[in-house]
């Protein structure tokens, strides 16, 4: 048997930019058995689709699970109800004699269901019923399921395999509730089922499943493909893939394999087809999400976890190339820490020289890819030497290791994406990357390498106006800049994270507030060096000269249109407003701001900006310890900062030390 997704969103279409990969078309799912009968479940919008790839005479059964809108409005379109050449068997539960003529008629489609061309035969078909069709033998049997509206789930056994399909189905908290969902996953081979929710957004009585309980039934119930479908409808495709993610992470030994629904992916009862058209048209999608990212960490993280995802590595690397060496960049390890704990590993500081110890090194400077099946056993005479201080010093054990070059926009080499221990998906032990992932990867590199090409390249931009507004004030250091844009990015991320906001926001957020924080303090280019650097305290008059940093820094920026600019803008406007009303925007009395009148970037970044101040040296102050700094921050709360964000500060305690260990001061 062959099964086929055309729809897998619930409740209602909703095809969007941001939901294209996966799909937003409904409930559609065909089944073809190897004599040929052909089975559709459902008619959501996907059945348009699937009807339009079939050939112009035939025979098909349809089997509907229930009625609401997502389920059945694909009928009006589908192309064998129209032509008299097909036969059509109709199979309605049931309680739904009335939904043909209901549905094509009374002005809710303008041709009446007794006047559609296709020879259609229409049987009712109850719980627990059990028909039989095709020169096969396929019996098909009605399961109750559990929905506010009655629905049916279906199982099919045919070609020796069983298949599972749950329609609307809710997966309840009491144990009889979980043992019909292990009774109706009973033995199959292929389930596909409704997993609208996760856990985190259940919504009871609703009449839809969590992933997590149709994971655990299907554990028990001997599952062994079990694809969660009915997506929630507004679940973007950026939140499918965290989902997707996690599910890598709890997959087992004993229990099936788990994937997420995709509109167009095939199944057989021993996995996935593979489909050329499918697996280039990710890296497309892909490549479009990473176009809109401007910094650097963002890139790479999603980089590292994209072909993570393909190549099922259990960890990964990216060094990127600075002067003669080997910059440590980016960092997952699945078995050391959780990816959402990734980024505060980006502010690591470990360097490798491009030399002939270490794999990463070799790649880096001959621009060679290396696939090895075990560092530990390398052949004899290779001119390269596995590097095992990380794994000294880790505990962790690499075993596999493929390593690919990037390179830059002059065909350079500018960095390595190492990924380790591909695991194979039923023991996960480590075997070796096979050719299709190196295929992949060192594509994906090629891309990627650009796109990191242009991060840079913004990034350069960035360095070269700072260094003009240092010429006059020694305080304007790169470091310093640095050190702002890194707690702006990570103090974001904690708010974003506790607001709730979705992935998609938080990663193009993230990437923009970095950059355009460094840019905060770009207005002291047009203040005099005579207060800039100014030992001690200034004059009343020389204080409101320094205030007009904050417009000159606007002005310089207005007139930029790209997203980071305007964000800088506001920034270097507002980034002495006080909490309390109490700060400035100008020279001036006028265009003061409280509270959330602010600009939350302008909020972020005052914090980011003062704390770092307070540590820093300055040639009007000695620097501060840090609990020093802490402290008044805490102090402040509520009267020149926000003090939601100065919770989020205490919270991202632990990354400070590593960010300013990242970027220390240079010395002068
Ligand atoms: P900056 O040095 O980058 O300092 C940014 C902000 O950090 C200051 O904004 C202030 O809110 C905070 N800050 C810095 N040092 C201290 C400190 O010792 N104690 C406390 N409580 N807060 C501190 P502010 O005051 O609006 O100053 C803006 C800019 O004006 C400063 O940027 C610096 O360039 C200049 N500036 C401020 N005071 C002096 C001064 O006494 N002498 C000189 N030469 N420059 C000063
Ligand atoms: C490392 O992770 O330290 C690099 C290992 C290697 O490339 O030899
Ligand atoms: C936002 O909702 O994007 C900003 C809210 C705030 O300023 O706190
Ligand atoms: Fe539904
Ligand atoms: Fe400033």
């Amino acid at each position: 048997m062959e099964i086929t997704l055309w729809g897998v969103r619930g409740s209602m279409a909703s095809p969007a930019r941001d939901t294209a990969f996966y799909g937003g078309n409904t409930a559609c799912i065909e089944l073809r058995s190897n004599a040929g009968t052909l089975v559709f479940f459902d008619a959501g919008t996907g059945l348009r689709e699937a009807g339009g790839s079939l050939p112009d005479s035939g025979e098909c059964h349809l089997f509907i699970t229930h009625a609401h809108a997502d389920h059945i409005i694909g009928l009006w379109f589908f192309k064998p109800l129209h032509l008299p050449s097909w036969t059509v068997h109709l199979y309605l539960p049931n309680w739904l004699g009335y939904l043909p003529d209901y549905f094509f008629a009374g002005g809710i489609f303008p041709v009446p269901f007794n006047s559609l061309k296709g020879n259609i035969i229409q049987y009712s078909i109850g719980a627990n019923e059990e028909v039989c069709i095709g020169a096969d033998k396929m019996r098909v049997t009605a399961l109750p399921t559990c929905h506010p509206d009655d629905c049916l789930a279906y199982r099919v056994d045919v070609d020796a395999a069983r298949f599972f399909y749950s329609g609307d189905h809710e997966i309840k908290a009491d144990a009889a509730s979980r043992a019909a969902a292990r009774e109706m996953l009973s033995g199959a081979d292929i389930a596909v089922v409704d997993a609208t929710y996760e856990r985190s957004d259940y919504k009871e009585d609703w009449g839809h499943s969590t992933w997590e309980d149709w994971a655990d039934a299907a554990q028990d119930a001997g599952v062994r493909n079990l694809v969660l479908t009915h997506h929630e409808v507004g679940r973007s495709d950026q939140e499918l893939d965290c989902i997707a993610q996690k599910l890598r992470a709890c997959e087992n030994t004993e229990g099936p394999e788990v994937y997420l629904a995709r509109e167009r992916l095939r199944f057989s009862p021993e996995g996935p087809i593979p489909d050329v058209f499918l697996e280039s048209d990710w890296m497309l999608h892909f490549l479009d999400e990473l176009s809109h990212y401007k910094d650097e960490n963002v890139t790479l993280d999603r980089i590292l976890a994209m072909v993570r995802t393909v190549t099922n590595a259990e960890a990964g690397t990216i060094f990127l190339v600075d002067g003669d060496e080997l910059a440590f960049a980016y960092t997952h390890n699945d078995r050391l820490f959780a990816v959402s704990d990734a980024y505060k590993y980006a502010y690591a500081t470990s360097r490798l020289p491009i030399s002939e110890d270490s794999i990463a090194g070799y790649v880096a400077g001959t621009g060679k890819t290396l696939n090895l099946d075990d560092v530990r056993q390398l052949p004899p005479n290779v001119p390269y030497r596995f590097n095992g201080r990380f794994d000294e010093s880790t505990g962790y054990r690499t075993k596999s290791m493929l390593t690919v070059p990037f390179l830059d926009l002059e065909g350079r080499v500018s960095g390595v994406l190492q990924l380790i221990n591909h695991l194979v998906r039923k023991d996960h032990s480590p075997s070796p990357f096979t050719l299709d992932m190196v295929y992949t990867a060192r594509l994906l590199a090629r891309e990627a390498g650009s796109v990191i090409a242009h991060n840079a390249l913004y990034r350069r931009n960035v360095y070269n106006i700072l260094k003009m507004a240092r010429v006059h004030d020694p305080s304007e250091t790169g470091p310093h800049a640095e050190r702002v844009g890194a707690v702006a990015a990570e103090l974001y991320q904690c708010w974003a994270e506790k607001n709730n906001r979705p992935i998609e926001e938080i990663r193009y957020e993230k990437s923009r507030i970095r950059l355009a924080a460094m840019l905060h303090d770009i207005g002291k280019v047009g203040i005099s060096d005579l207060i800039l650097r100014k030992q001690g305290n200034l004059s009343e008059e020389e204080y409101r000269v320094m205030r007009s940093h904050t417009e000159l820094g606007a002005s310089i920026l207005a007139e930029e249109t790209d997203s980071i600019s305007m964000l800088a803008h506001d920034i270097a406007l507002h980034h002495h407003q006080k909490w309390n009303g109490k700060g400035y925007a100008g020279s001036g009395d006028t265009g003061r701001l409280a509270g959330r009148e602010i600009p939350l970037a302008a909020r972020i970044t005052s914090i980011a900006d003062v704390f770092d101040a307070l540590i820093s040296p300055r040639c009007y102050k000695e620097a501060w310890a840090f609990e020093d700094a802490l402290a008044l921050l805490r102090k402040e709360a509520g009267q020149h900062f926000d003090p939601e964000l100065v919770a989020c500060m205490e919270e991202i305690r632990d990354m400070l030390p590593m960010i300013y260990r990242r970027f220390p001061d240079l010395a002068e």
